[in-house]
């Protein structure tokens, strides 16, 4: 076994450090020549997914905060309504949904039970689903009218990374399709943010050379017993995802929030030396978002939490506030969680490495939940 980790101390390390190459398998072959994109292993009727009024997305854990972040590129790029919905939630409460509708499943294994019973449930009401999932063979694409595979190859680490990152590449080649057939965009454009998108895994790649940093924090918060995670927009999910991944892989109690959310409640559980990961949106973006996550620093900080900031390359403003900035390449905004959930990821490994724990096989946790 300690082979196939390729010298890397856990499958999680190596996993993250695939992310790159997962990234680039899943952008792979998706284009022809005309630089139009195909999803051929679809096999889904065009005219379907031209009708489609609504989207659902639905999955469980990390999957399921793929599907968050898909839903801001998606609605963005196509002007479709989606939402998001655990699948354990979505199968139990009469979910409005008919032929109208894409119901898209998103799992790494293709086997977590919630998934599959919503899967079930989605089609005897008569919407379509199509399932992004990254093995081949297993069920939940079996039972699905489409698929979309990742290609981030085997994930061996029970919580999941790269699967995660491919995931929301397969989400955003979903939505460009979408955007492509149903004539939401110029094709120029969607060869323009096609080739953002390929310019992602370089990017990964470098906010992993840059990790040495982020584990040396790691490290020295060894013995911390809560951490919090602020994120806007496509930030959101992604403080979310951090959340998971410590309290998965560290068993640290740490929660994530919207950062807007802030002043209605989570701002009463900072006290002095409290520490917060800030995932900072782009300067460049178009709102004031930028200027408001910055306040939110300056809140918190004033009130004493020690800020662990990710914020992108050249953004000074974060720095007066920061008591450690994590700088992550520049990116279009809706791209840009590919990049923030990297440090996020290494931090949550480092420490429960730290901790002595095992990061690939956490207490109580499966790699897939075949039961309900
Ligand atoms: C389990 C794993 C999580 C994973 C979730 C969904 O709970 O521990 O890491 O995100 O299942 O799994 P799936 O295979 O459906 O993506």
């Amino acid at each position: 076994a300690a082979a196939e980790k390729s010298g890397f101390r856990s499958f999680m390390d190596k996993e993250i450090h695939d992310q790159p190459q997962a990234v680039a398998d899943t952008l792979l072959g998706r284009t022809d020549l005309q630089g139009r994109l195909v999803l051929d292993d679809l096999r889904i009727d065009e005219s379907v997914l031209r009708s489609v009024d609504k989207i659902v997305v639905i999955a469980c854990g990390t999957a399921a905060y793929a599907g968050h972040v898909a839903k801001y590129a998606i609605e963005h790029w196509c002007r479709i309504p989606v939402e998001v919905e655990l699948a354990h939630e979505f199968r139990y409460r009469d979910p409005v949904v008919n032929e109208k509708t894409l119901v898209v499943a998103i799992s790494q294994s293709g086997e977590t039970m919630d998934t599959l019973m919503a899967v079930r449930h989605a089609r005897e009401q008569g919407a379509k689903v199509l399932a992004i999932v990254n093995t081949h063979g297993s069920t939940i694409p079996r039972e699905s009218d489409a698929v979309l595979y990742t290609h981030a190859g085997p994930e061996i680490a029970v919580a999941s990374t790269k699967a995660f990152l491919s995931q929301i590449t397969a989400a955003y080649l979903l939505g460009l399709y979408l955007a492509q057939l149903r004539g939401n965009k110029f094709p120029d454009e969607i060869a323009e943010i096609f080739e953002d998108l390929r310019q992602m895994p370089d990017k990964i790649q470098q906010v992993l050379d840059r990790a040495g940093r982020v584990r040396e924090i790691a490290r020295w918060m060894s013995d911390t017993s809560s951490v919090l995670f602020l994120g806007r927009h496509v930030g959101y999910p992604v403080a979310l995802e951090g959340a998971l991944k410590l309290k998965e892989l560290a068993y640290i109690h740490a929660e994530g929030f919207a950062a807007g959310e802030l002043k209605h409640g989570p701002i009463a559980l900072i006290e002095p030396g409290q520490p917060v990961f800030v995932i900072v949106p782009s300067p460049r973006g178009r709102d004031s978002l930028h200027s408001k996550v910055v306040s939110n620093i300056q809140e918190i900080r004033a009130r004493g939490a020690r800020t662990l900031v990710v914020a992108e390359d050249g953004d000074e403003d974060v720095r007066p506030f920061a008591d450690e900035v994590f700088y992550v390449p520049q990116a279009p905004v809706l791209l840009a969680p590919l990049l923030a959930v990297v440090p996020l990821q290494i931090f949550a490994c480092e420490l429960a490495t730290a901790r002595g724990l095992d990061v690939d096989q956490p207490r109580n946790l499966a790699k897939s939940v075949t039961v309900e």
